[in-house]
């Protein structure tokens, strides 16, 4: 079997893994990462989207393999330092989710899209979350969320940013 060495929400992990095991069943089974949930496991929801080397992938459409030598950030890695990560700040108090299962996913291709973009349009928002599905919400307040997080990131102390 394949030896694996991944760094995961700052831990470093090293497995002997089967090459057919994707990288959710990885982070859930192995590692006890159950933040991140399994929406589809046919790559279509985006519920199991984390972080690898800062871009989002639909962690059922890797293998744990292909992880080898990379750092994972799921869900659980965010705001360890006790505080609340602003995204997620931002999806409370924009009340951008009912039943919360598609959040972490969401969450994590949300950072990804302000990594690309810190300060995108409502579309732009639209356009780079259109892989992850919400059966719930209608997307309206989670483009808000994600848009009052790119604010905040961008500007933390909440001070005017002079030109
Ligand atoms: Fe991975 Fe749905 S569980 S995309
Ligand atoms: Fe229920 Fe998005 S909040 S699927």
């Amino acid at each position: 079997m394949p030896r694996i060495r991944v760094e995961v929400d700052g831990s470093t992990y090293e497995d002997d893994v089967e090459p057919r095991v994707l990288l959710i069943h990885y982070l859930r089974e192995r590692l006890g990462k159950v933040g991140t949930p399994v929406g589809c496991d046919t790559s279509n929801c985006g519920a199991c989207t984390v972080l690898m080397d800062g871009m989002s992938v639909k962690s059922c459409s890797v293998l744990a393999v292909q992880a080898d030598g990379t750092d994972v950030t799921t869900i659980e890695g965010l705001g360890m330092d006790g505080r609340t990560h602003p995204m997620q700040q931002a999806f409370h108090e924009e009340h951008a989710l009912q039943c919360g299962y598609c959040t972490p996913g969401m969450i994590m291709a949300s950072l990804d899209l302000l990594r690309e973009n810190p300060d995108p349009s409502d579309e732009e928002v639209r356009e780079g979350l259109e892989g992850n599905l919400c059966r719930c919400t209608g997307y309206q307040n989670i483009v808000k969320a994600v848009r009052r997080a790119a604010g905040e990131m961008r500007d933390p102390a909440g001070q005017e940013v002079t030109p």
